[in-house]
């Protein structure tokens, strides 16, 4: 008797033209609209999944994956995997997988672009034309602070920091960065970046933009404290996870003209944001869109499904996830890790 089909549950809508691709393995249970799933639902869908494809909404962990016996592989649609519990995961021997590479362009694109509108106050401006308070040309209105001969800061200097690094050179703007671990010379000089302590990018930025992992290292790495290094005249960007700052003692900096302005794209309880940063002028607001061009997100759900259908042991690159996050959960599986398709493909599928 044939074995039955292998099940994944694909959590949100993303294009059915690519999912689609899982159907020539797998049965496939998807919704029709976006969903906000309680632990309880996420656990009970896990129950019947051996693959999954997460986006950053679906918090995974401990208790979610407790009766998930057949759960094989979670390949999720992102860089940052802050909503999966990886240790727990990899205990479990639940491959997880994410789509680098293919968005870095993209969110440099945005960085760039939420550091223009911040610093110069583009749509802070807008809002104030729509209200009709535009009655005359005024030398002295909506002053901005420059980008090209300013000193812009990265923390966190990965792919994506790299690409920012790499789009300011052509602003003519000195770059500074701090990283766990410093880049190797080559790298520098091809982004024209200087490496410097913490301390020393918070004095010296006139503009920083945080591109760093989530971790419980870096919760509120921006605190009171870290604001209060930086000059009153700079602009702050959050592109990478709204967890990384204190949003409370952000807005109190923004509000007492200790921090100039700041662009935010990631939130800490987003969707919600603290009314404290809605209610503050010097503040641009975006609803987690720094990857989000059309042919990115389609190329990040492309590669989260190459991702699945190798997790699960088919397809061309069979046992070989490309973005494989866990690599011990191979060994915690009970699979070598060693081989190519075949041994793994066949242990994976058990
Ligand atoms: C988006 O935030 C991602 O991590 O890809």
């Amino acid at each position: 008797m044939a074995e039955p089909r292998r099940r994944v549950w694909v959590s949100q809508p993303l294009f059915d033209d690519i999912v689609g691709r899982l159907a020539v393995h797998f049965d496939v249970a998807a919704p029709a609209r976006v969903m906000e799933y309680t632990p309880v639902q996420i656990a009970d869908a896990l129950r019947q999944a051996d693959g999954v494809l997460a986006t950053l909404n679906e918090r995974i962990g401990v208790e979610e994956i407790a009766g998930a016996a057949r759960l094989r592989a979670i390949a999720n649609v992102g860089v940052g995997y802050n909503n999966l519990d990886v240790a727990a995961l990899t205990q479990a021997g639940i491959l997880a997988t994410n789509t680098p590479d293919v968005l870095t362009e993209t969110t440099a694109d945005f960085g760039f672009a939420l550091l223009m509108a911040t610093a110069r106050r583009i749509t802070e401006s807008e809002r104030w034309l729509r209200e009709g308070r535009w009655t005359q040309w005024s030398f002295d209105s909506m002053l901005g602070a420059d980008l090209h001969g300013s000193t812009l800061g990265i923390l966190g200097m990965g792919r994506i920091g790299q690409g920012i690094a790499r789009r300011a050179v052509g602003f003519d703007m000195r770059v500074l960065y701090h990283n766990r671990s410093r880049l190797p010379v080559d790298t520098e000089q091809a982004c024209r970046a200087e490496y410097v302590d913490l301390d020393r990018l918070l004095a010296q930025s006139d503009h920083l933009l945080l591109v760093l992992p989530y971790s419980p290292q870096s919760h509120h790495i921006i605190d009171a404290a870290a604001l209060a290094k930086m000059k009153p005249t700079a602009t702050l960007v959050n592109i990478a996870r709204g967890g990384l700052i204190d949003e409370l003692a952000l807005a109190q900096a923004l509000a007492g003209g200790r921090l100039a302005a700041a662009g935010l794209d990631v939130f800490e309880g987003e969707p919600a944001v603290r009314p404290e940063l809605l209610a503050l002028r010097n503040v641009v607001l975006t609803p987690h869109i720094a990857s989000g061009s059309l042919a990115t997100r389609r190329a990040m759900v492309s590669l989260a499904v190459d991702n699945l259908i190798a997790a699960l042991g088919e397809g061309p690159a069979a046992g070989n996830p490309p973005n494989l996050i866990n690599g011990d959960a191979l060994r915690a599986a009970g699979l070598t890790g060693n081989t190519g398709g075949g041994a793994r493909k066949t242990a994976i599928k058990r």
